[in-house]
C-alpha cells in the first residue's frame, strides 16, 4: 500500500521532468534550424607551391535561393578582392573570380609568400548575413642556389627563399659554417628572401653550400662551387685519354665478339 502511493507520487514528477526536457530539445532544434536556413562554407585551407595557382570556393547552401545583396572575398589585409553586387561582379588586384550556382570562386594565378593569411568570404542576403574563412599557406620556396669563387673566397647566393633559411658550408663531412660570414638578408617584393654567405680563404677546395630550413628542420638543397671551369679543363685535358679509352673498349668488344663466334 505504501509503495503504490510512493510510485503514484513519483510518476507525475517524472512526467513533468520529461516534458521540460522535450520542450528544451524542441526549442533548441527550432533555434538551430532557423540558424541553418542558409549556410556558407568556404575551402578550409590551401597550401600552394610558390608561384602556383589556387582556387578558394565559397558555397551557399539553402533551401530557397536567397537574394544576394553582397557576396565577396577579402584578402587577409581586409581589401576586397572580388565583390558581387547587384548582379555585377568586380575584381581587384589581378585575381580571377567567378560566380555560378550559389558559389563564388576566387582564383589566384600566381601565389607568393605575401599572399599568406586568412581570407574572408562574406555574404549579405535577404535571409541574413554569413561569413566564412579560408587559410592560405605557401609551401617552401627556393628559386636558385649558386656558389661563386673569387680569389679564394667562396660566396653562396640563395634567391627566392621562403620561409627564412640559413646557409651552411661543408667540406666532405667537415662543417665549415663557423668560418663563414652571413650577409644581411634582403626581402624581395614578393615576400621571398635573398640570402648569401661568404666562406673566406679556401682557395683549393670545393666547399658544399647547403640551405638549412629551420622551420622544416632539414637541408632544402645543396650545391658545390661553380665547376664550369674545372669541368672544361678536365674535358680538354682528358679528351685524348677518353677517346683512346673509347676506342679501346670497342676493340675489346670486337675481340670478345670474335672469340664468341
Ligand atoms: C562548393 O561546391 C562545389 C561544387 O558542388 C564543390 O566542388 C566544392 O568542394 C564546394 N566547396 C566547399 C568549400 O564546400
Ligand atoms: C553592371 O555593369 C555594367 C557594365 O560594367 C553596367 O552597364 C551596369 O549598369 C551594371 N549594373 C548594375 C546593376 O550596377
Ligand atoms: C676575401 O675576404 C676577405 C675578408 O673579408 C677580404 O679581405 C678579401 O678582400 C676577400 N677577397 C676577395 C677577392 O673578395
Ligand atoms: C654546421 O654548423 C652550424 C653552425 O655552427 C650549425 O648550426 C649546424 O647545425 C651544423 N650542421 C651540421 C649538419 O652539423
Ligand atoms: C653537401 O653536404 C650536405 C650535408 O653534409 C649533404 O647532405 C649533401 O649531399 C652535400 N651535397 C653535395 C652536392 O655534395
Amino acid at each position: 500500500m505504501e509503495e503504490k502511493l510512493r510510485t503514484s507520487v513519483a510518476r507525475p514528477m517524472e512526467t513533468i521532468q520529461k516534458c521540460a526536457l522535450l520542450l528544451w530539445v524542441l526549442m533548441f532544434a527550432l533555434a538551430r534550424s532557423e540558424n541553418e536556413i542558409m549556410t556558407l562554407r568556404s575551402t578550409e585551407s590551401v597550401s600552394p607551391h610558390c608561384h602556383g595557382s589556387i582556387s578558394l570556393s565559397c558555397n551557399i547552401s539553402s533551401l530557397d535561393e536567397p537574394t544576394i545583396f553582397l557576396f565577396a572575398w577579402y584578402a587577409p589585409n581586409g581589401r576586397a578582392l572580388c565583390e558581387l553586387k547587384n548582379g555585377n561582379i568586380s575584381t581587384h588586384n589581378g585575381v580571377n573570380c567567378v560566380y555560378k550556382d550559389q558559389q563564388l570562386v576566387l582564383t589566384i594565378g600566381h601565389t607568393k609568400p605575401t599572399h599568406e593569411g586568412k581570407y574572408l568570404c562574406k555574404l549579405h542576403s535577404n535571409v541574413g548575413a554569413k561569413q566564412s574563412y579560408s587559410q592560405l599557406n605557401i609551401q617552401e620556396c627556393l628559386h636558385s642556389l649558386h656558389v661563386h669563387s673569387h680569389d679564394g673566397n667562396s660566396t653562396c647566393h640563395a634567391r627566392g627563399v621562403y620561409p627564412e633559411a640559413h646557409i651552411h658550408w661543408f667540406q666532405g663531412s667537415n662543417n665549415l659554417t663557423d668560418s663563414s660570414v652571413a650577409h644581411p638578408r634582403v626581402r624581395s617584393e614578393d615576400g621571398t628572401y635573398e640570402i648569401a654567405s661568404t666562406l673566406l680563404h679556401r682557395p683549393h677546395s670545393t666547399p658544399n653550400c647547403s640551405l638549412w630550413s629551420p622551420s622544416s628542420g632539414r637541408y632544402l638543397s645543396s650545391t658545390r662551387r661553380h665547376e664550369k671551369m674545372a669541368y672544361a679543363e678536365e674535358v680538354t685535358g682528358s679528351s685524348k685519354a677518353s677517346s683512346y679509352g673509347g676506342a679501346g673498349t670497342s676493340m675489346a668488344l670486337l675481340a670478345a665478339a670474335l672469340i664468341l663466334l
